[in-house]
Parts: C-alpha cells; structure tokens; sequence
C-alpha cells in the first residue's frame, strides 16, 4: 500500500514549515506570500495530502461532528429536517453523521455509545424511543451537549418546540367549521410527549366546538408508519366516521391506500387530514389537507443551538418554539355545503 502523505513530506517538499502549511491549509495563510500559498495548495493536490482527522481532532478538541439520530430515515418528515441539519451544520464548518434507529431501543444505544466513541461534538436526537433520562445518562460522563426534539420527559437543558398544542387544536377546528362531527383519530401506538400534545389540542379544540370526543373511545392506534395506517383502515371504519384526524401525513396516506382499496372515495364517503405537511402530500389523490410543521427550520434551529452550546457551553439555556399552520388541500370534505 503506498505510504500516506504528512504534513511533514507537504512540508518538506514545498520547503517551508509545518505550521506555514497548516496554516494556508485552514485559510489563515494571508501573512505568506501568494506564491508561497498557491505553491503548498498545489502540492497538496499533486502529492494527494489529506489531513489526518484524528491528529487534527487531538490539537483542536473537536471532531467537528454532531450526531444526529432520528427513528425513521424512509418518512420525508426526518429527510426535510436531516437536510435543515446539514445544510446549517456545513455553514459552521461541521458534518453531521446521520443514523436511523427505526424506534429500536437498542440500535438507539448503540448509535448513541457508537457516536461518543468517535467523539462528536454534540447530538441532535429526534423521536428516540428510549427516555430522556436514559439519554442523559448516557450521554453525560461524556460531557457531549445534545439537543432533544419531539421527545418524552422534561429535562432542564436546550429546548426546541415545536407548537403541537396548537397544531391538533388547528385541525379540530377546521374539521368542525367542514361541518363533521363524527371523528376518529390515529394516533401512535407509543406516543412521545409532542404528539400527545397534539392529541390534547385535538381534543380540546373538538370539545370546545360542541363536538363528542372521547379518547378511550374515538382513537385507533397504529405505528406511526404508512403500513401502520393502512393496516388499521377496518378498525378506523368500524367507528364510521365521517372524518379521520391523522398524527402524521404517513399514516394517513397509508390509510388512504387503505380506504381505496375498500372502494371508497375521499373526501366524498370519509374525509381524511394529516399532520407534518411532508411532499408526498402534493402527490396523493386526492392531495392531503394536514397541519404543516416547519420541518427545515426545525433541523437549522436544533443545528444553531447545538453548535452555539458546544462553542459556549456555559452560556444560558436556549428554548425556540416554532409555530404550525393549517394547509388545506383536498381531501377534507365541506359537509355544511
Ligand atoms: O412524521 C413523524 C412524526 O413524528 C412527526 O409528526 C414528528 O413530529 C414526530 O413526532
């Protein structure tokens, strides 16, 4: 195998020092001259140097890495957010290593001791299913920050918001002024704290409307996938419904599927709402009316935070909260027309 390239044979072959070449490298060389920089930058590319990751990591303290887990790479919910994390992260001169643990709570802990182990700087954890108080005993003796979003327990640290609360209060509302007074809603089968929240404003808003909802009674559990809702379409149409409030867009485009396949048509027989706004919302038929969460924004406001706390960890506690929005589109029916 042919030997890698130093910093010292950089160094040597353009014929200044280790610290010259270091320096025109990481873009603090204007005290040389422009020969000397063009010289080191060309032999850079000519001899094939790469700066050794570890060593650098060793002399700055930082890998320059955050850690990003989030439980489902395949919803375009995580894939929006991942790119809002990427793109703020890059801008600040770090990379994020991105993992999907598919709700697993031992492949959460694995990804998790397997990130400290590569000393990142700091993680951004969405959804995960183990607690926040598992999080932060295994973060802690690490000293690594983390940012949590849409996760259960409260813990004094970081927090990033996203208003829940009023997202399923949104979707009640507009649900009762569409004239629809039998809902069902699907909710996941292990609620983390945010989607509960949902849950509460739903519910909150519908009674506040002079509509029946009872939780024990009107709520269908599914894994919070397309084949969660789609496997719970008889269950959903057992409770006959008129409209169905959906937690996330996938399970409602799964349930859709669902609804199709039973010959049904939407919006005209059943009506059917989603939460998340993800793009594939544009793409179904009818296109799905849903609740947008702001999911870019959320990935750069977890990235900011992240970043600035791992620069001051000192520095006082951030909170953002970042508000929703009704999209409607055309798959709610208005039954007071
Ligand atoms: O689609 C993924 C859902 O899980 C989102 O609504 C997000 O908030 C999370 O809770």
């Amino acid at each position: 195998m042919a030997k890698k390239i130093t910093i010292r044979d950089l160094a040597s072959a353009a014929g200044v020092s280790v610290t010259t070449v270091s320096q025109i490298l990481n873009g603090k060389g204007n005290r040389f001259s422009k020969a000397t920089q063009e010289k080191v930058l060309h032999l850079r590319d000519e001899l094939g140097y790469v700066p050794d990751f570890n060593a650098r990591n060793l002399i700055l303290r930082s890998s320059k890495t955050i850690g990003v887990l989030v439980p489902n790479l395949n919803n375009p919910f995580f894939s929006t957010f991942i790119h809002g994390v990427d793109s703020t992260a890059r801008k600040e001169g770090f990379i994020a290593l991105v993992f999907g643990a598919n709700h697993e709570e031992d492949l959460e802990r694995f990804y998790l001791r397997q990130l400290m182990e590569r000393s990142v700087d700091g993680f951004i954890i969405a959804s995960a299913s183990i607690t926040a108080k598992t999080i932060d005993d295994l973060l802690k003796p690490w000293h690594a920050p983390y940012v949590l979003f849409d996760q259960n327990g409260n813990r004094a640290g970081d927090r990033l918001e996203v208003d829940d609360y009023q997202g399923g209060r949104q979707a009640a509302e507009y649900l009762a002024k569409m004239g629809h007074q039998k809902i069902v809603m699907l909710h996941p089968t292990n609620p983390t704290a945010n989607v509960n929240n949902r849950l509460k404003g739903f519910t909150d808003g519908l009674h506040d409307a002079g509509i029946d909802f009872d939780p024990q009674q009107d709520i269908v559990s599914a894994e919070l996938t397309k084949i969660g809702g789609y496997d719970q379409t008889d269950a959903v149409l057992a409770k006959h419904p008129t409209a169905v409030f959906s937690a996330n867009d996938e399970m409602a485009i799964g349930l859709m599927r669902g609804l199709h396949e039973k010959g049904l048509s939407i919006p005209d027989d059943i009506s059917v709402m989603g939460y998340d706004n993800i793009d594939f919302d544009e793409y179904v038929s009818p296109k799905l009316t849903t609740i947008e969460q702001p999911m870019h924004q959320i990935g750069e406001e977890a990235t900011n935070m992240l970043i600035k706390r791992v620069q001051n960890p000192e520095m006082d506690l951030q909170t953002v909260h970042l508000p929703v929005k009704l999209v409607t589109r055309d798959s709610v029916k208005n039954l007071k027309k």
